[in-house]
């Protein structure tokens, strides 16, 4: 097992009515900012419930938080900010609103230019406002890590950045606020935790035991609510669980002490920052095609994948692997997730550029070997047109 240090000081208050813990949770004289995407807080009551939960606190809004956070409309909220003295944040939404509220937390009293943050890949950050969230999308795992994901509009750049200083103080994670939810979006929230789980188990053996066994688990529970979630209605048990596993997936349990890939992810930022695809729909784009470009380095991985995961034990290596990337195919298929590049009208001729823009960013050793150059980036896209 490798070598690792374990932070993570985000308080999860999870279930029903777990709203009205807010007036708890945040002080009395706080001055909050409450901040929002686009209509779906208000029109589903989430809105309502948290101001009714802030009770007499001086309470601003500020909405229009994008899917895929834009800086430029994120320092709009700045000078809000500056503007208002305010001291809390509360997000309320999905990943984006999340993701934004921590670059806005840090950007607030950064010294220089914010945009920096992104460049630097939050390294310089020394302070950030405190905040929290109100989870109504399980997907990014953001309500309890210190990860967010930021794009520039002008220059079609979307980066990460990461700093324990942007944990959220608490999240509240009520699963009936995920009712309103469009299937479109619960399928994205599948796909993309299951690749966060990916991105951290299939890589090569590290002897984490433990860390294998959680995250197979994790990936076994989607493989088995996903399609329910589509088709069952409002289940409370069937949200509580995929709000729970989605969580987990990304907040550093299950990547401690073990190598870490992320390849797919970086791919898949340049496919949404250029066409505006949807993040999960790009990783169901890039993975299976990733994995069948680099299965002689994730050979172990990808048969102990194939074996206990789909429980493919019949045929020869490379044919129980075959088999276990097109399962996994189907399974984001199943979902209602279209997983090749063709798929989404990018013209093939466009991979060059994508490559390019790769390059551009700095990614160009990527992956837990550091061994996925561009030359590589561009077989995995081709592979996956
Ligand atoms: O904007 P509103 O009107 O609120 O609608 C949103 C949005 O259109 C809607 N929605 C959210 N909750 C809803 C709801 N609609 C009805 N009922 C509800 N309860 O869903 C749409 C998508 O929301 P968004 O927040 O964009 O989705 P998601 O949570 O998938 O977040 C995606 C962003 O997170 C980043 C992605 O790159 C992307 O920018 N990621 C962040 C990570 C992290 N911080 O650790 C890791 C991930 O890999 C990911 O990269
Ligand atoms: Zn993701």
């Amino acid at each position: 097992m490798l070598n690792f240090e374990l932070y993570n000081p985000t308080r999860i208050v999870f279930g029903r009515e777990s709203t009205a813990k807010l007036d708890t949770l945040i002080a009395q004289d706080a001055r909050v900012l409450v901040l929002l995407g686009g209509e779906s807080a208000k029109k589903n009551g989430t809105l309502a419930e948290v101001r009714a939960a802030l009770g007499a606190r001086e309470v601003h809004e500020f909405s229009g938080i994008e899917p895929n956070p834009t800086y430029e409309t994120l320092m709009k909220a700045v000078g809000l900010i500056r503007e208002k003295k305010i001291d809390f944040l509360l997000a309320v939404g999905g990943g984006s609103v999340i993701d934004g509220t921590k670059f806005v937390a840090a950007a607030v009293n950064y010294e220089g230019d914010p945009w920096e943050i992104l460049q630097t890949y939050g390294k310089k950050i020394t302070s950030a406002l405190p905040f929290g969230t109100v989870l109504t999308l399980p997907a990014t795992g953001s309500e309890m890590n210190d990860g967010s994901v930021i794009t520039r509009k002008e220059t079609h750049t979307k980066l990460a950045f990461q700093n324990p200083l942007v944990f959220p103080q608490f999240s509240v994670l009520d699963p009936t606020k995920t009712f309103t939810l469009p299937a479109r979006q619960i399928a994205n929230g599948v796909v993309d935790s299951f690749v966060h789980i990916i991105e951290q188990y299939l890589t090569y053996p590290a002897d984490g035991m433990v860390q294998d066994r959680f995250a197979e688990g994790l990936l076994q529970t989607l493989i088995e609510i996903g399609p329910k979630l589509q088709t069952a209605g409002n289940d409370y048990d069937l949200r509580a669980n995929f709000m729970w596993v989605a969580t987990l997936a990304l907040n550093g349990l299950i990547g401690a002490g073990v190598p870490q890939d992320w390849s797919t992810h970086m791919i898949g930022h340049e496919l949404t920052a250029r066409y505006d695809i949807d993040h999960a729909r790009t990783l169901a784009v890039v993975l299976p095609a990733s994995l069948n470009v680099r299965r002689e380095s994730k050979r172990a991985k990808l048969l102990q994948y194939a074996n206990r995961v789909w429980h493919i034990t019949s045929g020869s290596g490379d044919e129980r692997i075959d088999a276990a990337i097109e399962r996994t195919r189907k399974f984001f298929e199943e979902m209602g997730i279209q997983t090749h590049l063709r798929d989404y009208d990018v013209p093939a001729s466009d991979i060059t550029v994508i490559v390019e823009q790769l390059r551009k960013n700095g990614m160009v050793k990527l992956g837990e070997q550091h061994d996925v150059t561009p030359e590589i980036s561009q077989k995995i896209l081709e592979v996956s047109y």
